[in-house]
């Protein structure tokens, strides 16, 4: 019996995604929710390792069907051991990416695995467990990158350091995610400054704990 909220923050690298997400954390906390903030890969020690594998900028010769199943693993892990024992307790989940990241990564970043291989690979993974809400912070594709190499001081990771053209591929996939689930995925302009994209999530994520009755 899940009693919790599960809420996931996604976007392409540089969207300023992670420190928006910790920002509402404190604000929930603040208010006195019970907030459990998290992310993938490497939601936990097993994730980690898997994380290690995935990002490592050595590892160039990752298959993209292994690599779509490494981060499926990860996700299963992650829901056994972290997001459903949160939300059974009740708890408010705050989850840096999910599965629409790797529809956007895996499905038309890579452009090798089909929408619906994904789907179904996820929900296996995930046990069918998709968010009550997702805050989608765009930002153009030259724009996040331009930002995760500053925040990063030049040092990306494997995925940061695919192509542009991968990336632009990874920004228009959230861009239709956000067209075909509209009811689920809240779209968050966050190329305006951080104050502002904080304020427009909070606003989103007050409203919808109100209609939720928590
Ligand atoms: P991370 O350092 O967590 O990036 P960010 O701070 O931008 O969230 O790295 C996660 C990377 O993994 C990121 O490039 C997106 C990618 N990814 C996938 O390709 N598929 C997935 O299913 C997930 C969860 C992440």
């Amino acid at each position: 019996m899940k009693n919790g909220l599960f809420i996931s923050f996604e976007g392409p690298d540089g969207s300023g995604k992670s420190s928006t997400m910790a920002f509402i954390g404190h604000l929930l906390q603040e208010k006195g929710y019970s907030v459990v903030l998290t992310k993938e890969p490497g939601g936990d020690e097993i994730g980690q390792q898997i994380r290690q594998i995935l990002l490592n900028p050595m590892n160039q010769e990752i298959h993209p069907i292994t690599e779509a199943f490494l981060y499926a693993a990860d996700r299963a892990q992650h829901v056994q051991k972290i997001i459903l024992p949160a939300l059974q307790a009740g708890k408010i989940v705050l989850c840096d990416r999910y599965v629409d990241s790797q529809i956007a990564y895996q499905g038309y970043g890579r452009g090798f695995l089909s929408k619906d291989f994904l789907y179904d690979l996820n929900h296996m993974a995930s046990g069918g467990l998709l968010p009550d809400l997702t805050l989608l912070l765009l930002v153009k594709p030259e724009i996040g990158l331009m930002r995760s190499k500053i925040r990063d001081h030049g040092q990306s990771d494997r995925m940061e350091q695919e192509a542009f053209a991968f990336h632009q591929k990874t920004c228009q996939g959230y861009l239709d995610l956000a067209k075909e689930h509209p009811q689920r995925i809240f779209t968050v302009d966050a190329e305006k400054p951080q104050a502002e994209v904080v304020e427009i999530c909070w606003q989103k994520i007050s409203s919808f704990l109100k209609e939720q009755g928590k």
